[in-house]
């Protein structure tokens, strides 16, 4: 039997919440699928953890760069505080890997679920369930470029975006795979016709980059003609994805602007704390929420685990699929169920969702419903 070493990295705010969960989660469900995990960790990476230990680079001594390529996933919680910006190395731990270990794709899935308040008038559940699928290495997110100082004076910032044929052409790829998969969806297809369609999002009339993005997917679309393409612009989409959420199935779109509309999606989901995600490579896969560290709520013990718990889900299904392994992608659906009941069944929810559980009690909750599934 396979057996699959998993790293567990903490972060700040919230994240010391919501990483103990994803735990219990895993290890239930570990039990019930009869499953062989080594779980490395926890281990502290945030940006308060660098401060109070003073360090100026490097990592913990746990935390090694060989360990985040030995073990066969790991996951992190949200990281970063607006008091250390652009100070410490351990935030930029996810840009430095999506880079390192090619994570081209970031998958965050949009789905509105049974018992969660949409936040649009008369949409419920099954009317949203669309994948927001980022390219994950380029445009904005090279870090290429530099500042600009006279006499001390800092007077200029360049960045550079940048896009390339592989960058392109592997996450569009990537989108018809899964929109082909219907993976981590609650249902295959647009929830309005039911047709697999991948909706091709950026702002190709202005940016070059944007242009190649679509001119490989035109390429492309002939070779997956079992999926409906279609092309909008990034603005236009924001509007359309509020207008009609039901019409979307798998949107891929270039990094800067996935960023910018996963924290959108996460509003159409109900509530940013159910926004879970992965960054798969093909070698290599993370898994993180889509939100952040949220200093507003941290230390009250009232955030909602489910993005960390659907993201540990996700990498399982994602580890199962490259080790051919359907122990683990059962553990994915075991899981996605399990936050499906809890809910629906309305009986625990955290403040985010109204009502007045704890974090601990809705992890609970998910571990007893995987346990009784
Ligand atoms: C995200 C986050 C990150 C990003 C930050 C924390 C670097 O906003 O994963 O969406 O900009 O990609
Ligand atoms: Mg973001």
């Amino acid at each position: 039997m396979n057996s699959y070493k998993i790293l567990a990295l903490i972060g700040d705010g919230i994240a010391y919440e919501i990483v103990p969960e994803a735990v219990k989660v895993l290890t239930a469900v570990e039990k019930k699928h009869g499953l062989d995990l080594e779980l490395v960790g926890p281990y502290e990476f945030g940006a308060k953890y660098y401060a109070d230990h003073d360090m100026k680079q490097g990592w913990s001594p746990e935390i090694t760069r060989e360990l985040l390529y030995e073990v066969d996933c790991w996951f992190k919680g949200p990281v970063g505080l607006p008091e250390y910006l652009g100070k410490l190395p351990g935030p930029y731990l996810p840009i430095n890997q999506r880079l390192d270990q090619d994570l081209y794709a970031n998958i965050r899935p949009c789905r509105l679920r049974e018992g969660v308040d949409g936040v649009l008038k008369g949409r419920t559940a099954g009317d949203i369930d669309f994948i927001v699928l980022r390219e994950n290495t380029e445009h904005m997110y090279v870090r290429v470029g530099g500042l600009f100082s006279r006499a001390g004076t800092t007077e200029l910032a360049v960045d550079n975006y940048i896009q390339t044929r592989k960058g392109c052409e592997r996450i569009i790829r990537r989108g018809y795979e899964l929109a082909l998969s219907g993976a981590y969806k609650g249902k295959r297809g647009s929830p309005r016709d039911g047709k697999p369609r991948l909706t091709v999002a950026a702002k190709w009339g202005i940016y070059k980059g944007d242009a190649l993005f679509k001119a490989i997917a035109e390429e492309l679309e002939p070779s997956y003609p079992e999926v409906e393409t279609e092309y909008s612009w990034i603005d236009a989409w924001s509007y359309w994805a509020i207008m009609r959420p039901d019409h979307y199935d798998v949107v891929v779109m270039p990094n800067q602007y996935g960023d910018i509309m996963s924290d959108m999606s996460g509003a159409l989901q109900g509530s940013m704390g159910l926004a879970g995600s992965i960054n798969a490579g093909d070698d290599y896969c993370y898994a993180e929420p889509t939100h952040g560290s949220a200093p507003d709520i941290a230390g009250r013990g009232v955030s909602n685990p489910t993005s960390m718990i659907l993201s540990v889900g996700m990498m399982l299904n994602w580890l199962g699929d490259k080790n051919g392994d359907k122990r683990l992608k059962d553990a994915w659906m075991s899981i996605d169920a399990a936050v499906n009941t809890v809910l629906r069944e309305q009986k625990v929810r955290t403040p985010d969702l109204g009502g007045s559980n704890n974090t601990v009690e809705f992890g609970d909750a998910v571990v007893a419903a995987l346990l009784s599934e």
